[in-house]
């Protein structure tokens, strides 16, 4: 079938002409599924199952709001579960459950936060947006606290802090040694069940989004979604009605063939937002983490395994084979320098040397400190062959975190009425080029709280008026599961760190060359509708980064030494009106 386009060249205004590929690449305008068969009807259908989705479904409990939490796999299949680090907040108290931000705050660290989150965001985070985060974080780490989750102490029994790169000083909080994700997964989990209990909220696992619904106003009115069965096949398809649809479905990191991220992290939400017409941002920066184990595959989920930041942040540093310090002279942090800056770094000094890998020296840390600190790394080292008592670690960048994303403030308000974003499926102006460690968990948690404010506080839509949504396009193509190993291993390739423009070109061209199956070909199904949204994600990431001809934030293009000026930009995608158009990637100036 003939495709639409994602985008073109030539529509861009800015402070100097800008050319993108100068190809075109097609995108499915809708996912290939049978027709619904059935619908329900809720106040918040809430699409995902990590930090962000279930601290929004906690702290709507009890409303009185009907919410219906719908996930494609089992609940924490997502990445938050898999983070290591911790959170980080601004140290304004001395502890979880005692005093109040009012009484014990130190003004001075939450500057320091948001000066350390703007620095790592590399001119593109937004100083309000930014304020609000550090100002809100430590009574969301409190709440979180209250509601089960058990955080290290130190010996005076207050919140045992850590640094990673770019933060100032300690003011990470962190739970199980380097297992955080997964204390934060369970207390919320534990939360969720007990409201499952009593009847507050609805789940359906295996229960895929296909495409938002957009009423005669084009409001959002809830979506189409698909039920699985175990082999993620469809059984059967239906409408969810909805007066406000959250997207809490993570990011895209399956995106490149090496990521931190589980198999889930297919980017569902950002493609079906795309697909909807509402408006994405910063795509282009999707934040490779410096230090992933390359001593071994994927695990059976689709990750590979994360060397926290942490373990830099007690004293670890990057050697090559010969034991050369790669982070010295390269910053005045070193080793803990932003994220951007040691990828960068990494990634030259492995080109340069001809080599796939560096290593990370934690010897010298001893026993006693990477056992408490990082049983789980230890432990995973060990299983893989690797002692990182007596042995460097090998490592090297990976895919770990998409900053951009849908376009939304950090209450989850999209460019679409009815449709809100919270934690990494948004991009609020947080995170900027290049997020600062340990802010992710942070923002999930401040995005839910204040939108459950605003959904709690009359914020909710108007009702949807009874059958009066329809799909949003009424062409459905796919993408065949097939290729999408290849082209996973096309973006690491010219999409990763380091990026050239006749490398990203060649991207551009292989991605419009994938064929659009049509209903006919297209088998409906997890692995297809996967594929398809990856696809999708695959196109709007090439063209933006072709376009931010700089190098800025997380990555590095070969042939622009450092930011240009004028390019204090965002990239804003979205699809044509009609959803079959061309789309249209314009630039904004930072205000
Ligand atoms: C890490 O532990 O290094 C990852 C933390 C993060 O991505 O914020």
């Amino acid at each position: 079938m003939t495709a639409p386009a994602l985008s073109r060249p030539g529509v861009l205004t800015g402070p100097e002409p800008i050319v993108g590929s100068g190809h075109v690449v097609g995108v499915s305008p809708r996912l290939v599924a049978p027709a619904p068969v059935w619908q329900l009807r809720t106040d918040v259908l809430l699409v995902g199952s990590g930090v962000a989705a279930l601290t929004l479904a906690a702290e709507l409990a009890g409303s009185g709001l009907r919410v219906h939490l719908v996930t494609k796999g089992e609940l924490g299949d997502g990445s938050t579960r898999w983070a290591q680090g911790g959170i980080a907040r601004a140290n304004t108290g001395p502890g979880f459950s005692t005093g109040s931000v009012a009484a014990t705050d130190t003004p001075e660290d939450v500057e320091r936060h948001v000066s350390d989150t703007l620095t790592a965001g590399a001119g593109l985070g937004d100083p309000r947006t930014v304020r609000q985060l550090a100002t809100d974080g430590p009574g969301a780490v409190r709440r979180l606290a209250d509601l089960g989750a058990r955080f290290d102490l130190d010996a005076d029994g207050r919140p045992a802090l850590t640094r990673e790169g770019g933060h100032s000083h300690a003011r990470i909080v962190h739970a199980g040694g380097d297992a955080t994700g997964a204390e934060v997964q369970r207390a919320l989990q534990a939360r969720l069940h007990t409201s499952l209990e009593a009847d507050e909220i609805t789940v359906a696992e295996n229960a895929f989004l296909l495409d938002l619904l957009r009423g005669p106003d084009g409001a959002v009115r809830g979506a189409v979604v698909a039920l699985l069965d175990a082999t993620g096949s469809c059984r059967s398809v239906g409408i969810v009605h909805a007066r406000a649809t959250v997207l809490a479905t993570g990011g895209l990191g399956q995106v490149f063939a090496t990521t931190t991220n589980p198999a889930a992290v297919t980017g569902d939400g950002i493609a079906a937002a795309l697909r909807a017409g509402a408006e994405l941002a910063d795509l282009e920066f999707v934040q490779f983490h410096p230090t992933v184990f390359a001593g071994a595959g994927p695990t059976d989920d689709g990750r590979h395994l994360l060397i926290s930041e942490a373990v830099r942040g007690e004293g670890a540093r990057i050697i090559d084979a010969g034991g050369v310090l790669v982070m010295a002279g390269a910053h005045p942090l070193a080793d803990l320098a932003p994220r951007d800056v040691v990828s960068a770094t990494m990634a030259s000094a492995m080109a340069e040397r001809g080599v796939r890998h560096l290593y990370l020296d934690a010897r010298h840390l001893g026993e006693p400190v990477l056992d408490a600190r990082f049983p789980t790394i230890l432990a995973r080292c060990r299983e893989n062959g690797v002692d990182p008592l007596t042995q460097p670690i090998p490592v090297r960048p990976a895919a770990h975190y998409t900053c951009g994303g849908v376009r939304a403030d950090l209450t989850g308000r999209t460019s679409l009425p009815g449709l809100f974003a919270i934690g990494e499926v948004a991009c609020t102006g947080v995170h900027g080029a290049n997020r600062l460690a340990s802010n992710s968990l942070l923002e999930g948690l401040v995005a839910a709280h204040r939108l459950a404010g605003f959904l709690r506080g009359g914020g909710l839509p108007g009702s949807a008026a009874r059958g009066r949504v329809t799909a949003p396009r009424d062409r459905a193509a796919g993408v065949l599961p097939g290729v999408r190993a290849g082209l996973a291993l096309a973006m690491e390739d010219t999409a990763g760190v380091l990026r050239d423009p006749a490398g990203l070109d060649l991207l551009v061209r292989r991605l419009g060359e994938v064929p659009l199956a049509d209903a006919s070909e297209a088998l409906p199904g997890r692995a297809s509708w996967e594929a398809t949204n990856l696809h999708t994600l695959m196109a709007a990431i090439a063209q933006a980064a072709v376009t931010r001809a700089e190098s800025r934030g997380c990555h590095r293009r070969t042939d622009v030494d450092g930011v240009r000026s004028g390019w204090r930009r965002h990239l804003v995608a979205t699809l044509a009106d009609d959803g079959t158009g061309p789309a249209t990637v314009r630039q904004e100036a930072r205000p």
